[in-house]
């Protein structure tokens, strides 16, 4: 399983990618908003600095395929080398993305909340669906059972080249059971990076390896 981050803030993103574990990004109309800056030139930065697949949505406000067509144009036209269109799960979200993917742009189908959801998208043509797991969790449903009926979904049919993104990823756990359910990628929020890093014995283990040398060999 590889690495997304799911942010649009450039210091994350670079303090991330500076770690060498992530190989993408992915952003979305509230992660970007967030940030306060502009939406295009925002993107356009983060393709400086990860050398991977970025993420960038349609804008929230736009519901017609063709209006999704010519903004997912215009997004992939940022940096075509790394530029995915983030198209919303909808009728006309899956119009977009069968045209989008034919005119040979990446694409990523986001609120992805059914097994069959993710079905109709790779059937589209969606180079990746994003399940949403932690929404799913938020409302008593077992977020991680959604990722795992997909993968299985998806290896009954050797022609699906559909990749899963495992998405509003939470916590450690999450990311382990990610890996474990057979997600392509867990994208994951700078925070939970962080959380996975840490352990109270790594932290005091290293503390008394400094102790036990500077006590013998000095500082
Ligand atoms: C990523 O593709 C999603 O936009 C993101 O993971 C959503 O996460 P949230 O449910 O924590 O907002």
């Amino acid at each position: 399983m590889r690495f997304f981050l799911d942010t649009a803030n450039v210091d994350e993103i670079r303090k991330a990618n500076d770690m060498g574990v992530i190989s993408g990004v992915t952003t979305n109309p509230s992660l970007i908003a967030k940030e306060g800056r502009d939406y295009a030139q925002t993107l356009k930065e983060i393709t400086t600095i990860v050398d991977g697949p970025i993420s960038g949505e349609v804008k929230a406000t736009t519901e017609k395929a063709e209006d999704m067509i010519r903004e997912g144009e215009e997004i992939y036209a940022l940096d075509p080398q790394h530029m995915v269109v983030k198209i919303p799960m909808t009728a006309e979200g899956l119009k977009a993305i069968k045209a989008l993917s034919e005119k040979g742009i990446p694409t990523n189908c986001t609120l992805i909340f059914t097994p069959a959801q993710a079905l109709l998208a790779a059937r589209a043509g969606a180079t990746y669906v994003s399940p949403f797991l932690g929404r799913l969790d938020d409302i008593s449903t077992v977020g991680m059972d959604l990722v795992a009926t997909i993968r299985e979904m998806f290896d009954n049919y050797g022609d699906i080249e559909t990749q899963i993104i495992a998405a509003s990823v939470r916590n450690p756990l999450h990311v382990v059971d990610c890996a474990l359910s057979g997600a392509d990628i867990a994208t994951v929020p700078y925070k939970v990076l962080e959380q996975m890093l840490h352990h109270p014995l790594t932290d005091s283990g290293i503390e008394k390896f400094k102790q036990d040398y500077v006590k013998v060999f000095g500082e």
